[in-house]
């Protein structure tokens, strides 16, 4: 079936589900066995690529070829490379019952699971089930950029199983400078919500490092939804996906760990007791619940060593500030003197803005206290810059969910929103001169 991009895009965003959906619908595959743990799983630590030894390199390389090879020799086989990737399009809007786990609280919990099956897959065709996926560690400074392994087309004159030709970051670019900024880091988030989503909005790792890499890893600069891994319904063609979902798992993970009496996983039932369906190793239909998959070791044979690199992991101190309905934000004066008296160097300052109605196009957007500077100042340098918010979304229809943003409340900001007239926070894609005003439905610092 052949539709224009424009069809695509006209679909979208009149509501209706484009045509095009229907090719990544799963093949059937009857009542589903609920979960258990599998006979002689063990656990075995996820590594990061960049620890992999030549080996384990190529393990992986051989997994991926014979998922790519089980696609060519049967394309309906649900284990297949197309059908994978096919599972996380039709969960992306393509599925027409309309059940999108992107932007909300089962975003980390139905990667987490995919990921898993995906990984026991892999291990079933290379023969290996203590095969894990390594991640790829982008929170290092050193490892923002493709992974060597996945850069060249081919090797030993053999095509390489991990290359992806629709990428713009082949060449071993390196990632923008910005994307970690200590005080606007996502893993600052004071609890679930902000960090990982709520029934109703999406948390702060979703829209700023996950869609950043997804968008960046395609296309640079983020200006273009560009196939495979600037949209959802085609990100999963690409292997480094998995890679890049697996450090978001990671992080997860990492961000209970830093502080567990702070930070805990939702306890509704709603979360606890929601099912998903994936197909297993043996081709089976399985279902899960987002209850098996939290204690990662015990039920999925696997954990991570401890240690991403990040911040604090103090609990958070929190400083309410006032919006006005026009969603001015506005500071005390005592709040002010806080916050332009430098921190102690292992307190970390946060703006965190939840619930805020985010910009549903594909693209990296910068956030600002007040206007956006004039055209030719690097966003990140301006002195009222807060922060990013990278958003990802694929050729279906979406649920338009804000999402809460952690930020960095600058000097800038301080002085602005301590003004009898206050701060309006605004966003706008990198050059653009007009900014548009952020509404959200509450604001606060945090200091760990
Ligand atoms: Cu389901 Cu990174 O997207």
């Amino acid at each position: 079936m052949t539709l224009t991009r424009r069809g695509f895009l006209a679909g979208a965003a009149s509501g209706l589900v484009p045509a095009y959906c229907q090719t990544c619908a799963p093949p059937a595959g009857g009542t589903p066995l609920p979960f258990s743990i599998p006979a002689g799983q063990t656990n075995v630590q996820r590594k990061a690529i960049s620890a992999l030894t030549a080996t384990e390199v190529n393990r992986l390389r051989l997994a991926y070829r014979a998922l790519r090879n089980l696609t060519n020799s049967n394309a309906n086989d649900p284990r297949g490379w197309m059908q994978q990737a096919n599972v996380h399009c039709f969960q992306c809007g393509g599925n027409p019952a309309g059940s999108d786990i992107h932007q909300s609280w089962f975003f980390l919990p139905w990667h987490r699971a995919y990921l898993y099956y995906h990984e026991r897959i892999l291990g079933r065709l290379i023969n290996d089930m203590s095969f894990r996926l390594p991640f790829w560690d982008w929170d290092l400074p050193a490892s923002r950029n493709l992974p060597p392994i996945y850069r060249p087309q081919t090797v030993s004159s053999q095509p390489n199983s991990l290359f992806d030709n629709l990428r713009d970051t082949n060449g071993g670019q390196a990632m923008p400078a910005s994307i970690f900024p200590a005080n606007s880091n996502p893993m600052n988030s004071p609890n679930f919500p902000t960090f990982g989503g709520s029934a109703s909005s999406g948390g702060s790792l979703e829209n700023t490092i996950h869609g950043l890499v997804h968008v960046w890893t395609a296309h640079r600069p983020m200006t273009q939804a560009r196939a495979d891994m600037g949209r959802l319904n085609t990100a999963a063609r690409d292997p480094i996906f998995f890679k890049h979902h697996c450090n978001i798992d990671r992080l997860w993970a990492e961000w209970l760990r830093r502080n567990p009496v702070a930070r805990q996983n939702p306890t509704a039932l709603a979360w606890l007791d929601r099912a998903f369906t994936f197909f297993d190793e043996n081709s089976r239909l399985r279902s899960i619940r987002v209850r098996d998959v939290l204690n990662t070791a015990t039920n999925l044979g696997y954990n991570y060593a401890p240690g991403a690199a990040l911040t604090s992991s103090a609990a958070p101190k929190r400083f309410d500030l006032t919006a006005s309905q026009q969603q001015v934000v506005k500071l005390t004066a005592e709040l002010k003197k806080r916050l332009l008296t430098p921190s102690d160097l292992n307190v970390t300052r946060s703006l965190v803005v939840e619930d805020a109605k985010v910009p549903t196009a594909t693209g990296l957007y910068n956030v600002f206290a007040g206007a956006p500077p004039a055209a030719g100042t690097e966003a990140s340098e301006a002195p009222n810059y807060l922060g990013y918010i990278a958003v990802i979304v694929g050729e279906h229809a979406h649920a338009a969910r804000p999402a809460s943003l952690i930020l960095d409340p600058k000097k800038a900001f301080a002085d602005m929103a301590s003004t009898s007239e206050g701060a309006f926070l605004t966003y706008a894609p990198a050059g653009a001169a007009q900014g548009t005003r952020l509404s959200f439905s509450s604001v606060y610092i945090i200091e760990q």
